[in-house]
């Protein structure tokens, strides 16, 4: 319906000559690499009609918000994308979350406002007095998501596809309004999407216990889909340190410390000057914060801490494992960092190549 197949054979053409890519920033211009997998899956997505929520997971630091700003940035015209950003948000009220989610500008109204409409925004835009009012009203969550519904048909009247994307969504998740907001704006997303297929909702997160709740819940069923995003494959990882510079030892130094993991090839690249350095000192520093926890537990809770012990010693020898029962233990691995779960193939595994190292050693 939105057709967009100009630009993804324009992208095909593009990405056929290069995989490392530049995307121009708040922070400077930044090399992009590779995801074309994912990042084809995600135009498709948009390139039809909006049906079903999409929920984008996967470890820490994996590139998730990475992806979708780039995806956001490449946008054609005919796209205007909101991409609200919950990182480092304190949200402890449905009023906090919704003050972060607007975007408060100085025209009276909104057919002022939308007279340009960016690609990218960074809120729902909406006019300071019109902000004020539905704040103040006695049914101000009900006018919320009218107010949103009705900015979201103005912008497909103007012949754009709007496009939702929350990063970090999972902060919300013990917010209340009369039960959790989270399960009122779900609704509200699937209102937007399957019945009225007016604006792709994205919602992303590392917060693989938030993903099992979600994939579980029977609110959702049929509702949504699932993109995972995870490190980047051995052969890409080696693909990006050699489009880098770096030598085949240098290579396999920093893969047998990290693995796939975006950041941490990133940093390796940095530190190229003193590569052996770096790798042991980000391994003496994730060594040590898991050993705290452990013993933090073991203080508290000695039954736990044996639970916990016995899950990681699995990793001694394997490098996933297969999880049919999210116990208080599994749920504290994960909750500090150590653990990534992948609800729907139900694998449990270190949150990455360092923990796996790390896990070791301590067990
Ligand atoms: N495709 C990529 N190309 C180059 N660098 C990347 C890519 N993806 C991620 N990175 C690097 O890894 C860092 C972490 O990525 P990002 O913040 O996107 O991860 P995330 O999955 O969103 O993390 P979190 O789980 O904390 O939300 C980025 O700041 C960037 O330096
Ligand atoms: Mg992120």
């Amino acid at each position: 319906m939105f057709s967009c197949s100009k630009f993804l054979r324009k992208k095909r053409e593009l990405d056929e000559v290069k995989i490392m890519t530049k995307r121009r920033t708040s922070r400077g211009v930044l090399m992009f690499f590779n995801r074309e997998k994912e990042m084809e899956e995600i135009r498709r997505i948009v390139s039809t009609e909006p049906n079903l929520i999409t929920f984008v997971y996967g470890p820490i630091n994996s590139g998730k918000t990475e992806l979708m700003q780039k995806v956001a940035d490449e946008l054609p015209e005919n796209f205007a994308a909101f991409y609200i950003n919950l990182r480092g948000e304190e949200v402890v009220s449905a009023e906090n979350f919704f003050e972060i989610m607007f975007d408060i500008r100085e025209e009276k109204t909104l057919e002022k406002i939308l007279e340009r409409i960016p690609r990218v925004s960074l809120g729902i835009p909406i006019a300071g007095e019109t902000f004020k009012i539905m704040f103040e009203s006695e049914r101000k969550y009900r006018r919320i998501f009218r107010y949103i519904t009705n900015a979201l048909k103005s912008i497909k009247d103007k012949g754009k596809t709007p496009i939702l994307i929350f990063d970090e969504l999972q902060v919300i998740k013990d917010v209340k309004i009369d039960d959790f907001l989270i399960y009122k704006l779900f609704n509200f997303f699937v209102h937007l999407t399957k019945e009225l297929h007016l604006a792709h909702v994205f919602a992303v997160t590392s917060d693989s216990l938030f993903i099992e709740k979600i994939y579980s819940s029977a609110m959702l069923h049929g509702r949504a889909r699932y993109i995972l995003v995870d490190d980047f494959s051995l052969e890409t990882a080696k693909a990006f340190l050699r489009e880098n510079g770096f030598s085949d030892e240098e290579i396999k130094l920093t893969l047998d410390y990290f693995g796939g993991k975006p950041i941490y090839l990133v940093e390796a690249v940095k530190n190229r000057h003193r590569l052996r350095e770096f790798c042991e000192n980000v391994l003496e520093e994730r060594r040590s914060v898991i050993i705290y926890a452990l013993n933090e537990l073991k203080r508290n809770n000695k039954k736990l801490y044996r639970d916990v012990y016995e899950i990681l010693l699995e990793f001694k020898s394997e490098e996933e494992v297969e999880c049919r029962d999210i116990t208080e233990a599994v749920s504290w691995c994960i909750d500090k960092n150590i653990l990534f779960l992948n609800p729907r193939k139900m694998i449990l595994k270190p949150q990455s190549k360092l923990d796996l190292i790390a896990v070791r050693e301590i067990v």
